[in-house]
């Protein structure tokens, strides 16, 4: 693609520094997205999803840090009257730094799973759109709530200037989440953070959901980074995805390419534990061997190499796989793939446990 990217997020590492020891939530994530795409990110529970999403906006929440790596963002309103090529590092910003807030909401926006602990409850959803809006641009408090009136009839809500003054809790979880969806399309921001926005949601608004982001993604132009652990929702939604596991981006590339041609053996497990209407039919669903590793005990080599059907003894507990561009789209973490597959290393003989010889 020879299109400049609008986030790239290089060799990213954060832990958190706990009184048991220390996680690594992400262990060296690379992720890039492109304007207007739409990025789903996919993997089990605890592989380093949102942490990699809060890291974006800085709001990783204490004591977690950013440990190495960098977040290159390109904001499309913010710097449009210097000159240079407008590069952030998000990474590098303390979290409290003027630019920052003004990307926040602003350029970047985010959408969580559940909306209700997002609003507060004591201010109307009128007011709390308001106040979004009224952040990030000049405009009259008239202005404001027409400009509020007419996102939440974007999103779908009926009745929009008496919802307005509707609380928070006379609204259901659908609607809820898509006035969260107005609030974080207020600023037309460049790229929307979606951490699992429909998990909470029955299939039915889910689909709605899904439906409507897709249709505002397409009317605003903005990318959106998806994160969900169902694959069902990213064949739905993304143009794009990565594969996380550990803390690691271990595939990444178009939906239809990976669901097609997966190449990571994490990714053909998650593929073959996809029920599928008609074609499962009286077969049991394969689930993945082993269970996740501690976060604080993280095996070495690759991290999938215990629970991986491809294992190379020798080789994938002591070599960490590179990251292997397969075309100018595809590109997947696994010594499979490497040009130059290493040498098994064999255990060394602990000599004091070695027989004696007569
Ligand atoms: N506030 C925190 N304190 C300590 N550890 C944390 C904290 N938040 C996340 N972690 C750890 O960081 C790792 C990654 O967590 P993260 O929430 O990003 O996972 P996830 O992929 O979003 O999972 P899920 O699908 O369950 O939302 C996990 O091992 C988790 O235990
Ligand atoms: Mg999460």
């Amino acid at each position: 693609m020879t299109q400049t990217p609008l986030l790239e997020i290089k060799d990213l590492h954060i832990s958190f520094p706990l009184d048991e020891g220390t996680v690594q939530a992400v262990a060296g994530v690379n992720l890039t997205i492109y304007p207007g795409q739409v990025m789903g990110v996919v993997g089990e529970s605890g592989c380093g999803k949102s942490v990699t999403a809060q890291s974006l906006l800085r709001i990783i929440p204490p004591p977690g840090r950013i440990d190495a790596g960098q977040i290159l963002f390109r904001p499309s309103k913010l710097f449009k009257d210097t000159k240079g090529d407008g590069v952030v590092d998000l990474a590098a910003f303390k979290s409290n730094d003027e630019t920052l807030r003004r990307i926040r909401g602003n350029e970047i926006a985010m959408i969580f799973q559940e909306p209700m602990n997002s609003f507060s409850p004591v201010h109307t959803i009128g007011n709390q759109l308001m106040e979004a809006i009224l952040l990030h641009q000049k405009m009259t408090e008239k202005e404001a709530r027409a400009r509020g009136a007419e996102l939440l009839r974007l999103v779908g809500i009926s009745n929009a200037d008496a919802r307005m003054d509707n609380y928070p809790y006379q609204f259901s979880g659908g609607m809820r989440q898509r006035a969260m969806i107005a609030i974080a399309l207020s600023c037309t921001p460049s790229l929307l953070v979606a951490d699992e926005p429909t998990t909470a949601l029955d299939v039915t608004i889910q689909a709605q959901i899904l439906d409507l982001l897709r249709r505002l993604q397409q009317q605003f132009g903005m990318a959106i980074m998806f994160i969900t652990h169902n694959l069902g929702v990213i064949a739905q939604i993304a143009d794009h995805v990565a594969i996380m596991y550990l803390g690691q981006v271990v595939e990444q590339g178009p939906v239809r390419e990976i669901l097609r041609n997966p190449k990571h053996p994490y990714t053909m497990d998650l593929l073959r534990a996809v029920p599928r209407l008609g074609k499962t039919a009286g077969k049991r669903l394969v689930a993945i061997e082993g269970g996740i590793p501690s976060p604080f005990n993280r095996p070495t080599g690759c991290p999938f190499h215990p629970r991986c059907s491809k294992v190379i003894p020798g080789v994938c507990n002591t070599h960490i796989p590179q990251l292997v561009q397969l075309d100018e789209t595809h590109s997947v973490r696994c010594v499979l793939y490497e040009p130059k597959v290493p040498q098994p290393n064999p255990e060394p003989t602990d000599v004091r446990t070695a027989p004696a010889v007569a």
